[in-house]
């Protein structure tokens, strides 16, 4: 095997965000960057001889190329045994799956939820052999790592194909080609009660499920329509394509336009679901209803002893801090630790592993639990069909009876993207400087009760994470959050959560915007949101 060395320079931009980095697409194909950051990644990744690599993307544009110089680079860096998804194709839950089954490591190559194309977004992470995403201690090395790189190692390879299954050897390194989807299904056939959601369906339940062009087309074809009956073409978007066919695949109200559509439409079926570009996200919707992602991780929690691989029930649970607290209720009538982690699934990865908690979620569509260490789309998709299946009744009943025993969170956030870095860093340096004066004043006829910078100490590791977002919480339960996004790609992305807690029954039927319109002005004004953004509206509202 030839091995040649190339001398580089370093990029300044080298530091992963929330998960992985994330970077729009030209940037990546410029001339070694890509290469400066995979050797980086793999020379602190340090597998040894024998171990496995898995390797996989959501298939975006730029997603071959991508995984040909990883492949390669793995094989220079002394890597031998790569384990690659058919066509380069793995959503992130099953790379996660795959990498548990005994391989020391995964890349994936992703930028999630964000568009695709020549002008899209592009990423790339690294996951541990937990299957989880590497802490905060991983990336901040590679990051030291890429900052003070010179040079890169590539190996010159035989020819391979990423379409044929099976073992391919490649003189040192040996790669595996496998399907994408098989090992993922049986791990969700191990979970759920597939016989119940099967006569589900046999029963004229129907549901869509949208895709978004993305990856979990072929995996919700294969266990939805194929393993468990519901009708073909219950699947739509259901090819995934380079650029998401031009979409945004983002599952939310906005962007997953043709569900929305069809569910809050006079033809709206029973269950309408959807997930993002790399797999990790679901939306769930009842007829002619929106179940908001923290309510969604709280009605999990509360039924999980009806689904076959939560049937001994639920050690703990957790949610990321901005996420509504309608999962703590939840918790406490249990009886069961709840923790709340800074944004960003890698948080999860100790309290899994160390299983203090099964379930956990975030409020950006992201729910799962200890079957892998990433968020999991369809893993939810099929939890709700089998709580659906198992009380015979719709979403909205289940929700609203939910609300009913637990009181309801009022949710919303408001997102302001591409916002000029200065102006977004000066909204966040206002707050910073109001915290300590805010204890004890009354805003909008609602009292603060404590006000602070998110400060994260992880309960196994010890380690710690500080500046993790502004909280104005209020002694009524209601709760202001604001922070700055990881994830985006141009400018600053500015988010305002807001949330307000009700138990009374009169109260719990409300519409969110106008049970929260009062929270909202506050939350605007006291970080002179349109003094300093010009902005009067949000870019999307959830
Ligand atoms: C966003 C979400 C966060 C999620 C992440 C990756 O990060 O807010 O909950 O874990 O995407 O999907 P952000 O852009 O806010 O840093
Ligand atoms: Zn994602």
């Amino acid at each position: 095997m030839v091995v040649t060395v190339v001398t580089t320079s370093p990029f300044a931009d080298q530091r992963p965000g929330t998960s992985g980095l994330r970077k729009r697409t030209p940037v990546f194909q410029q001339p070694h960057y890509l290469e400066n950051f995979v050797q980086a990644l793999l020379e602190e990744a340090a597998l040894q001889a024998g171990q496995s690599l898995v390797i996989g993307g959501d298939g975006r544009y730029f997603n071959r190329e991508a995984i040909g110089t990883i492949i390669r680079m793995a094989a220079a860096n002394g890597i031998t045994h790569v384990v690659v998804g058919r066509g380069g194709l793995l959503s992130t839950p099953a790379a996660s799956h795959l990498i548990r089954q005994g391989a020391a490591g995964g890349i994936i190559l992703s930028a999630s939820h964000n568009p695709g194309g020549p002008d899209g977004d592009f990423g790339i992470k690294y996951n541990a052999g937990n299957g989880g995403p590497a802490p905060e201690s991983f990336t901040n090395a590679v990051a030291a790592r890429a900052a003070a790189l010179t040079r890169y190692r590539v190996a010159d390879l035989p020819p391979y194909d990423l379409d044929v299954l099976g073992r391919q050897p490649l003189g040192d390194v040996t790669l595996d080609v496998v399907d994408p989807v098989r090992a993922y299904a049986d791990l969700m056939a191990s979970l759920f009660d597939f016989d119940a959601i099967r006569a589900l369906f046999a029963r004229g339940f129907r549901m869509r499920m949208d895709s978004m062009h993305a990856i979990t087309g072929p995996y919700a074809v294969e266990i939805l329509e194929r393993q468990l009956g519901a009708p073909e073409g219950t699947v739509i978007n259901a090819v995934p394509l380079p650029d998401f066919g031009g979409g945004h695949p983002d599952p939310n109200l906005t962007y997953a336009h043709d569900l929305v559509e069809e569910m809050f439409g006079v033809h709206a079926l029973d269950f309408g679901a959807a997930s993002d570009g790399d797999g990790d996200r679901n939306m769930i919707l009842g007829q002619r209803f929106f179940v908001t992602p923290s309510d969604s991780l709280a009605v999990l929690a509360a039924n999980a002893t009806l689904v076959p691989g939560y049937r001994g029930g639920l050690a703990g649970v957790a949610r990321s801090m901005p996420t509504s607290a309608a999962v703590d209720a939840v918790a406490e009538t249990l009886g069961i630790p709840c923790f709340e982690t800074p944004t960003g699934w890698k948080f999860f990865g100790t309290l899994l592993d160390a299983g203090r908690i099964t379930l956990c979620g975030e409020e950006s569509f992201g729910t799962g639990s200890n079957h892998v260490r990433e968020k999991d789309g369809l893993w939810a998709v099929l939890f709700w069909l089998n709580v659906i299946a198992a009380r015979g009744e719709s979403v909205e009943q289940i929700v609203r009876q939910h609300w009913a025993t637990y009181g309801r969170n009022y949710y919303t956030r408001y997102d302001y993207e591409a916002v000029p870095s200065e102006a977004a860093n000066g909204v966040m340096a206002l707050l910073r400087s109001a915290l300590a004066g805010l204890p004890g004043t009354s805003l909008g006829g609602r009292t603060v009760h404590a006000a602070d910078d998110f400060a994260y100490t992880d309960p196994v590791d010890g380690s710690t994470s500080a500046k993790q977002g502004i909280r104005v919480l209020f002694t009524d339960g209601a709760r202001i959050v604001y922070r700055l996004s990881g994830t985006g790609t141009e400018g600053a992305t500015i988010r305002v959560y807001i949330e307000s807690r009700e138990t009374v029954p009169e109260r719990l039927g409300m519409e969110t915007a106008v049970a929260l319109r009062e929270l909202v002005d506050v939350a605007l004004g006291l970080a002179e949101i349109v003094a300093r953004t010009g902005r009067t509206e949000p870019t999307v509202i959830t």
